[in-house]
């Protein structure tokens, strides 16, 4: 379980692929794009309300700050992976490289929590904000089928059903987008490129144009005194609003699950994860000063589009639509490079023998691996059709949380295993910045719901089940290990 997969071995093996290869059409602005598609979605939107009424006021700002320089140490780490070990499936690959192949798999697993459950999370958000546009246009669905059949569904009489029969739109969006990633990279990228210029224009817009209705009395106070409680605003709320902000920055490991498909990895992975990060955090401080500033952090509480509520203030009702487009690009654009990195990961794990062959095939002619893109697009369309998503964007973060760690922690052993290996982009002070990494990690897991840690170790469990089952058998690592050894012993 231990055994770990040569970096000698993970470089040759993406040379010799043949024709089950995944073309390389990505550069560092596609690349800076997918990060900034993956990261900028719910927790701008929405998180930036939810955190200044009940944590942090206008200091979420600080929030973001923090929460941003976390997953900094964490970047970093993954920039030098990716530079290092080229090759598809991010934290799973660079775990099998540096802890073997029981953590790897570990990984591998705690991934689909990340990315499939992120699609389906953020794909029924997209849902209700598509039915507000489509209202804008007089045309209401039935709410039996825009609801998960365990939500209860708000009729226009007042009453109230039990629950729906299917949340449609969010599995229409899934099942769009499964089909554009089978269609092709290059034409995803593009179709993501356009999603990003499309969000971020709108941000800057508001930035923009809120700027001048900004009333500094808002600001005021900057740091709401604590009420007595951990985490209700004071210095621990700001720390609190940084571990739910923290979903807000999210996908920017995405980026590393593409390296295969990059055409200089070595040179444009570290830009790609560090801009987009970058690009990101500049963005979500910019927007939350305006948001706060606009108006007071109370008039945020239980509100579903604070960012709304506050542009209201500017009179300009033409932004209200502009931010709904914004939001579903924003949205569009997560679920799609969440479910490029899903189906990438898995294809990884496939390609060592762990997952059967079926997730690694490629399509001849597409150059993607279309029959895990297809398979994702049954999995995530039923886990958003049928699944009511409220708390897993806690299972979300502490999947995510859990990786970075591991890939942090990758780090500190491979500098010390394998110091020759050439990376083009180092991480400065290791071991300290991938320390701070982890424990900035683990406080942030520390302090997630204790159902999250249940569901956490019961997915895993399921996990090793499968290993035991499957994985440990069909490990072509494995069968190399055993042929090597029956010669040696031959001889
Ligand atoms: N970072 C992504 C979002 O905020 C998951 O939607």
């Amino acid at each position: 379980m231990l055994l770990k997969k040569p970096i000698k071995l993970l470089l040759e093996e993406q040379k010799t692929d043949g024709e089950n290869k995944l073309s390389r059409t990505l550069g560092p602005y596609n690349l800076i794009a997918l990060g900034i598609g993956a990261i900028v979605g719910a927790g701008i939107f929405s998180l930036t309300g939810i955190v200044a009424s009940e944590n942090a006021g206008p200091a979420v700002i600080l929030s973001f700050i923090l929460a941003g320089i976390a997953c900094a140490f964490c970047a970093l780490c993954y920039a030098e992976y990716a530079s290092m070990i080229p090759v598809a499936g991010s934290a799973y690959t660079y775990t099998y490289a540096t802890l073997g192949e029981f953590m790897a798999w570990i990984i591998g697993w705690d991934l689909v929590l990340e990315y499939a459950l992120a699609s389906a999370t953020v794909a029924v958000s997209w849902s209700s904000y598509a039915l507000k546009l489509l209202a804008q246009f007089h045309i209401h669905l039935p709410p039996s089928l825009t609801s998960s059949p365990f939500d209860p569904v708000k009729l226009a009489d007042g009453t109230t059903l039990n629950g729906g029969i299917i949340n449609l739109p969010a599995v229409f969006i899934v099942v769009l987008l499964s089909l554009v990633l089978a269609k092709g990279t290059k034409e995803s990228a593009t179709i993501n490129n356009l999603l990003v210029i499309l969000k971020i224009s709108v941000i800057i817009l508001f930035i923009a144009l809120g700027w001048s209705f900004i009333n500094t009395d808002n600001y005021t106070p900057f740091i709401p005194e604590n009420t007595g409680e951990f985490g209700h605003f004071g210095w621990s709320g700001i720390v609190r609003g940084a571990a739910v902000v923290f979903f807000g920055f999210i996908g920017f490991d995405a980026v590393s699950t593409a390296a295969q498909e990059a055409r200089n990895p070595q040179k444009d992975m570290p830009i790609g994860i560090i801009g987009s990060l970058v690009v990101a955090t500049i963005l979500y401080v910019a927007f939350s000063y305006v948001m706060t500033g606009l108006v007071s952090y109370t008039a945020f509480k239980g509100d579903a589009s604070p960012a709304a509520t506050a542009f209201a203030v500017t009179g300009l009702h033409f932004l209200n639509s502009a931010l709904i487009v914004a939001i579903l690009a924003g949205y569009t654009s997560v679920i799609l490079v969440m479910l490029m990195g899903q189906s990438r990961v898995f294809y990884s794990m496939s390609k060592d023998g762990l997952l059967p062959e079926f997730f690694s095939n490629i399509h001849p002619r597409f150059k993607t691996p279309w029959k895990s893109n297809l398979f994702f697009l049954v999995f995530v369309s039923i886990l958003a059709g049928l699944v009511p998503i409220s708390d897993l964007g806690h299972m979300v973060s502490i999947g995510t949380l859990f990786a970075f760690s591991l890939v942090a922690l990758g780090i500190i052993i491979l500098r010390r295993t394998n110091p020759e290996i050439p990376r083009s982009f180092r991480v400065p002070f290791v071991p300290l910045v991938p320390l701070l990494g982890i424990g900035v990690c683990v406080c942030l897991m520390v302090g997630l719901p204790i159902e999250s840690w249940e569901r956490l170790f019961i997915w895993m469990a399921l996990g090793i089940a499968f290993y035991f089952l499957y994985g440990k058998k069909n490990s072509k690592l494995r069968k190399l290990q055993e042929i090597t050894s029956s010669v040696s012993e031959n001889k």
